[in-house]
């Protein structure tokens, strides 16, 4: 009997997105949808990412399921027979690059026809850019979401037998796909998601609709991971969440939270374990103790405050104010003083005003931050602040932007020169991007450090002294045998 391809035409929904039900988040076995054998055979793919870490760690679950399928990773896009876009829909500007790289792939298609060009992520859970794909880019294959990456076999295996487009993003929620298969992109550092979705709703941010409802894996699950990776010869591994600290408040059945995760990984033989993101309002003075325990747990924490201003942050609906927010970092430099802090920051958001733009500035001086990501607001289509009024000239919003991040510069610099002179321990990742005879790696504060050395130290973690601090990088000497 035919196939009816038709039930493969599901569009996002941004309504059916915004819901949240109770039901406990159901876990499904990625083996028991993994049937199709063979058909990449002969054929090559290459992914482009776009976009964070949840992305990066996705991509990762792709490659492992299209090589499982015998697709073969190739460099050459041009002869690819298979190019997935997995895309970012957290700012205009990366949506633009998407559509922008669509636009350059368009030529690859002409030439040859049986190219399968894919989209995937965020975008398409965003309801107008998959309108906008059907419209202006129809040469797209195959398009789905960050709810069904499990089912990448079942969709390939109908573009390529009968040559349909497919099109399924799903809106609600989702579940949690264990076993995928993985390719990851380093053989010492690997990311293990901890938790996916998101149930903030900050007032700008596109994350909740297009990942849906925040869902823990399940402690068993994760640590069986990191055994493996140990096994395996990591070193490193990065516990990825879009809140990390609220990691397990959606179980029902047990009490077990980010705490006692790190905790259970600070007794496993692994060398180094970070995470990210924090969310402020949930990082409670607990954990920052457990931090504080030190071993594997590294003392660089990534929290984000996107304002300084307590009315600003009332209307992100960050649900923290700036005092809290400073009590948290004290307590961080009380019990961790030699830790690194970094932050993502938004200027310009609707209504921001210079004065409260002053406090942002301020709270940057009080926290010394060691880096930041810092943006310009970008309105995203169905989140609430799209209909704050936004009467902060673009010109005011660069000029902001501008002198945040020179303030930002400073504190780079700041963090690292207060290593100069110190020896620090280095996981080295290879060889420097301009200089074969260089090694390049980062420090247990996450700093990145160059130093000269034999390529037979890339994968171990090695004592350096670091001779000079520059903003963005250090230089180091490392002594064989020290
Ligand atoms: N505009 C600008 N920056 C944003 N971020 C999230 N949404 C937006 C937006 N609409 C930033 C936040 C977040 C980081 C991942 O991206 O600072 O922490
Ligand atoms: Fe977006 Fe806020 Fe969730 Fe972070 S915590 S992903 S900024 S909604």
């Amino acid at each position: 009997m035919a196939k009816d391809y038709s039930k493969y035409f599901i569009k996002p929904s941004i309504r059916d997105a915004r819901k949240r039900r109770k039901e406990d988040t159901p876990v499904l076995d990625f083996d028991d949808y993994f049937n199709i054998q063979g058909i990449g055979n002969g054929k090559t793919y290459r992914i482009e990412t776009y976009g964070c870490q949840g992305n990066e760690a996705d991509s990762e679950k792709i490659r492992g399921i299209l090589e499982a399928l015998d697709f073969t990773q190739s460099d050459d896009l041009e002869h690819a027979d298979l190019i997935l876009l997995n895309t970012c829909a957290v700012r205009e500007n990366a949506e633009n690059r998407v559509f922008g790289e669509l636009g350059r792939l368009k030529q690859y298609k002409r030439n040859n026809p049986d190219l399968i060009l894919g989209v995937c992520g965020c975008m398409p859970q965003e309801e107008q850019v998959v309108e906008k794909i059907l419209k202006r880019y129809h040469y797209v294959d195959l398009v789905f979401g960050t709810h069904n990456i499990y089912k990448l076999p079942e969709y390939l295996e109908t573009v390529l037998l009968s040559k349909e487009r497919v099109i399924e993003v799903f809106s609600e929620e989702g579940s949690i796909v264990e076993n995928m298969p993985k390719i990851r992109e380093n053989t010492k550092k690997a990311w293990v998601n901890i938790m996916y979705g998101c149930d903030e709703f900050c007032t700008y941010c596109i994350v909740p609709y297009t990942r849906g409802k925040e869902r823990s894996r399940l402690p068993e699950h994760i640590l069986h991971e990191v055994q493996e990776l140990i096994d395996q010869g990591y070193q490193e591994v990065t516990l990825l969440g879009q809140n990390v600290n609220s990691y397990g408040n959606d179980f029902t059945d047990r009490t077990y939270r980010f705490k006692d995760l790190l905790n259970d990984l600070h007794q496993m033989d692994i060398a180094r374990v970070r995470f990210t993101t924090s969310h402020p309002k949930d990082f409670d003075e607990e954990t920052v103790q457990i931090l504080a325990k030190g071993g594997n747990l590294m003392p660089y924490i990534h929290l984000p405050v996107q304002s300084g201003s307590n009315e600003v942050l009332k209307r992100m609906n960050r649900k923290y104010t700036k005092e809290e927010y400073y009590q948290l970092v004290d307590h961080i430099y009380h019990y961790i003083p030699h830790a690194s802090l970094t932050t993502d920051i938004i200027v310009g958001f609707p209504g921001e005003t210079e004065e409260q733009f002053a406090e942002t500035l301020e709270l940057v001086e009080y926290c010394r931050f060691e880096g930041a990501f810092t943006f310009i607001y970008s309105k995203r289509e169905g989140t609430p602040a799209a209909s704050y009024e936004d009467d902060v000239p673009m010109a005011v919003k660069k000029e902001r932007l501008a002198r945040l991040n020179k303030i930002v510069n400073k504190g780079y610099l700041h963090g690292s020169k207060r290593f100069e002179g110190k020896t620090v321990k280095v996981l080295v990742d290879g060889t420097s991007k301009n200089n074969d005879s260089i090694l390049a790696g980062y420090t247990e504060n996450n700093k990145l450090v160059n130093f000269a050395g034999p390529t037979s130290l890339i994968g171990q973690i090695v004592d350096v002294t670091i001779t000079e601090s520059k903003t963005w990088f250090m230089l180091g000497e490392y002594h064989d045998g020290n």
